[in-house]
């Protein structure tokens, strides 16, 4: 009982000295309010500051009343620093700015408030500071999770006895905004202003807000705040001739690439390719941006290289009716002579018959041709088997002379869109080789056609002509595609192989050549692939 009540009462003295000491820490902090209220409106004059090296008396003697207020009221942060960097005094712009209670800044080091990337320049800043060189930088306060750039503006502070550092931090977050709104908005119009392609940027209405040198040069006025529309009368290539452009396309789409024609006042005609692409606002389309390039120039020299092109085709037709009719021709010679010594009658009559015979054939060659020409501008949807039909009926009597047999196999069931008479003159080529690659020893001549759908050709129809004659060299296979090169010496003109490549190359297409030669088989296969949409146009 009696330790019991000993107890208690240590107890209760322990008890009585924390709240003695509760009050007296209490007391304290009201002082340490009261002080830092008594700085802030100037009631107090001198401040004493415990540190490493002791007490250091710190007088406010020069901070009057009126500057202290003005310091408060402004809108910079300003704050005294010591020279170990405790912040001896800071105001509530300061304070709002790193985003703590102005009590928990005062007396913490300043270096503990910044980034650690900015410590070793506020560490320079302070040196340059305390040498009497006043020392600016920009900085990254720490508030809260964020960083807030500030620019740093250290001053040597002079007082009775020791030194102390005076602080502007001055918020740049809105000024680097701005920095880059002003940066970027620089960079975006110098782009625009330099671009060689005339731009216009819409509005939702369709109104030209922004445009270019190179637009206004374009209409030759200025087209600011006018309906695009009303500006430019753009009429759309491969269209009606009457099909006007509309902005209202652009501002419902992409566009890519389109060709488009311009017929200004002054009678001046532009080609132009016209693109857009939107532009999103907050609250949904807020207008598009075109961009007109001039390609008028472009067009004129692919023109004239069309005109050349068709210059050079009409030359290699030339050379084909040569090529084709020389044969024929050759025979008339001979039979004519043979015809004029000849003495029987009835020899006299054989020899015209058969000169008659190979003058229809030059005949039908050249209307051949001029039917190949002819039909070569459009193209048709044809069968491979048609095709293949007409040109052996051409060859048939070469054919049967050279003790040639055709196995023919169709499985193409699909037309081809192409130009008939070229691909007519394609295969008439290949044929007209395989029976001289068999003249004198006869053999097979194999022509198929098979078609397929989605392979890494395309969709399509293969042609095979494969023969039993006396195949080629791996040299004559390295030049067979040459222009001039043949093995026929004044019977080929050696043009035949490199015209059927350039015609299969236009329709999209592909030709291989696969040739053996040996004592025991020979042959020449050549596969031609078409797409079924081989000629477009
Ligand atoms: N089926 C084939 N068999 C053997 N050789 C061939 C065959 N096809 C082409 N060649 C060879 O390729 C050469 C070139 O063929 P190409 O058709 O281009 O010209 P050419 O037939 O000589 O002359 P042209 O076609 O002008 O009459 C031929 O001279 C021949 O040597
Ligand atoms: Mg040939």
């Amino acid at each position: 009982m009696l330790s019991k009540d000993l107890q208690s009462g240590k107890v209760g003295e322990e008890i009585e000295i924390l709240r003695s000491r509760l009050a007296e820490t209490e007391e304290k902090l009201a002082e340490a309010h009261d002080l830092i209220s008594a700085i802030r409106s100037g009631e107090v004059d001198a401040l004493v500051v415990s540190g490493p090296q002791g007490e250091q008396v710190f007088t406010l003697r020069g901070a009057e009343y009126a500057y202290r207020a003005l310091i408060e009221a402004m809108n910079e942060g300003a704050a005294t620093i010591t020279l170990d960097g405790i912040i001896l005094y800071c105001n509530q712009h300061l304070a709002d700015l790193m985003g703590q209670p102005l009590e928990q800044i005062i007396g913490r080091q300043f270096v503990d408030l910044i980034d650690a990337a900015s410590v070793d320049t506020v560490k320079a800043l302070s040196n340059r500071a305390l040498n009497g060189v006043p020392a600016k930088a920009e900085i990254e306060l720490r508030s809260g999770g964020r960083l807030i750039p500030v620019q740093l503006s250290l001053n040597e502070m002079r007082i009775d006895g020791p030194i102390a550092l005076c602080m502007v931090v001055t918020d740049l977050t809105q000024t680097k905004k701005w920095e880059q709104m002003v940066s970027a908005g620089k960079l975006a119009s110098s782009i625009l202003e330099s671009s060689a392609e005339a731009i216009a940027v819409c509005d939702e209405t369709g109104k030209i807000v922004g445009s270019n040198a190179a637009l206004k040069r374009l209409c030759r006025c200025n087209p600011q705040f006018e309906q695009f529309d009303r500006i430019f009368t753009l009429v759309i290539k491969d269209v009606d001739p009457s099909t006007r452009f509309s902005i209202f396309s652009a501002l419902r789409g992409v566009i890519r690439a389109q060709e488009v024609f311009l017929r200004r006042d002054d009678g001046t005609e532009f080609t132009l390719l016209l693109s857009s692409g939107q532009i999103a606002g907050e609250a949904g389309l807020a207008g598009c941006v075109l961009t007109l390039t001039d390609i008028t120039r472009r067009k004129q020299v692919e023109q004239a290289l069309v005109r050349t092109e068709k210059l050079a085709a009409v030359g290699r037709l030339a050379a084909s009716v040569a090529h084709e009719i020389n044969n024929p021709l050759e025979s008339v010679t001979n039979l004519l002579f043979l015809a004029s010594g000849a003495e029987q009658m009835e020899d006299v009559r054989n020899h015209l018959a058969a000169a008659d015979r190979e003058l229809r054939r030059v005949a039908e060659i050249t209307s051949q041709t001029l039917r190949f020409h002819k039909q070569s501008t459009s193209p048709k949807e044809i069968f491979g088997r048609e095709l293949i039909e007409d040109v052996v009926a051409m060859h048939q009597g070469r054919i049967l002379n050279a003790k040639i047999t055709i196995e023919q196999r169709h499985r193409a069931t699909h037309p081809i869109r192409c130009f008939e008479g070229e691909i007519r003159q394609v295969l008439s080529n290949l044929i007209t080789n395989a029976i001289d690659s068999m003249r004198g020893r006869g053999g097979r001549l194999f022509i198929r056609t098979s078609e397929v759908h989605g392979s890494s050709h395309g969709s399509g129809v293969f042609f095979t002509v494969a023969d039993e004659g006396t195949g080629m060299s791996r040299e004559t296979v390295e030049k067979a595609f040459e222009a001039f090169f043949t093995t026929k010496g004044y019977n080929g003109t050696g043009l035949g192989l490199w015209v059927c490549r350039e015609i299969i190359e236009r329709h999209r297409g592909k030709i291989q050549l696969r040739s053996k030669q040996g004592s025991r088989k020979s042959g020449t296969i050549v596969r031609l692939f078409l797409p079924f949409a081989a000629a477009l146009r």
